[in-house]
């Protein structure tokens, strides 16, 4: 089992080995984790998809206090650099880094990326992570693209962290042909509810993953999710 921590929005941390990873730090100004002390929050890794404000809030914060290695884009990782954020690590699509406690991998995401001061942020991405645990894919945000199946086709994916909110992403309609394509059971939703224009339909949503036997998990800030490892 892999312990997964939903932070709200698209920001939650997972343990493998050890090792915390976090994922795309936007806390501070998100009205529904407001109780979330983010000086709490662990993390020996920070990924970030791509360059909104939405992705990358607190994550300077939390990347000097904690001493974490920051992998993004080599775009978002240059701009950290400016900040001071020495420990990173640059990736651009495609490409894989061997870390302690697995293989992350950059993959394809079909949407914008421009930094919170409108520094260019390189092309915005999602992550494949491989380890000995667990293998899952984080979406970031993106709309439905037929790459996903390239995912399901060459990694034996056990979960998946998928946006649902539609409006920016993807809705939990496309979400669930993206479960299907990449050939995972569990889901964990994010990117939904934080906002007006991303509220959605929790259990239209359950419903439509269910239909394709999929488990839609739709966690509240704060909740901790134990993912079976099932390849
Ligand atoms: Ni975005
Ligand atoms: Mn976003």
């Amino acid at each position: 089992m892999t312990p997964l921590t939903f932070y709200g929005h698209s920001c939650f941390s997972v343990e493998i080995a050890g090792k915390k990873i976090l994922f795309d730090p936007f806390i501070s100004p998100n009205p529904l984790a407001q109780e979330v002390d983010i000086d709490t929050i662990e993390a020996d890794y920070i990924l970030i998809s791509h360059g909104h404000e939405d992705h990358v809030a607190d994550a300077a914060e939390i990347l000097k206090r904690t001493g974490a290695m920051l992998i993004s884009n080599f775009e978002i990782v240059t701009w950290f650099g400016q900040q001071g954020i020495e420990n990173a690590h640059p990736l651009n699509h495609g490409g894989c880094v061997e870390l302690p406690f697995g293989k992350v991998k950059y993959v394809n995401a079909v949407h914008s990326s421009v930094l919170p001061d409108g520094t260019y942020g390189g092309n915005p991405g999602g992550f494949v992570i491989e380890s000995a645990q667990t293998n899952f894919y984080f979406s970031g945000d993106t709309a439905l693209t037929y790459d996903m199946k390239l995912l399901g086709e060459f990694h034996d994916l056990d979960w998946a962290v998928l946006c649902v909110g539609d409006n920016f992403t993807m809705g939990y309609a496309d979400a669930a042909i993206c479960a299907e394509w990449i050939g995972v059971k569990q889901v964990i939703g994010t990117h939904f509810d934080s906002f007006p224009y991303i509220e959605i339909d929790h259990v239209a949503a359950k419903a439509t993953f269910a239909e394709k036997g999929v488990a839609l998990y739709l966690p509240a800030v704060g909740d901790i999710l134990e993912l079976k490892t099932t390849h």
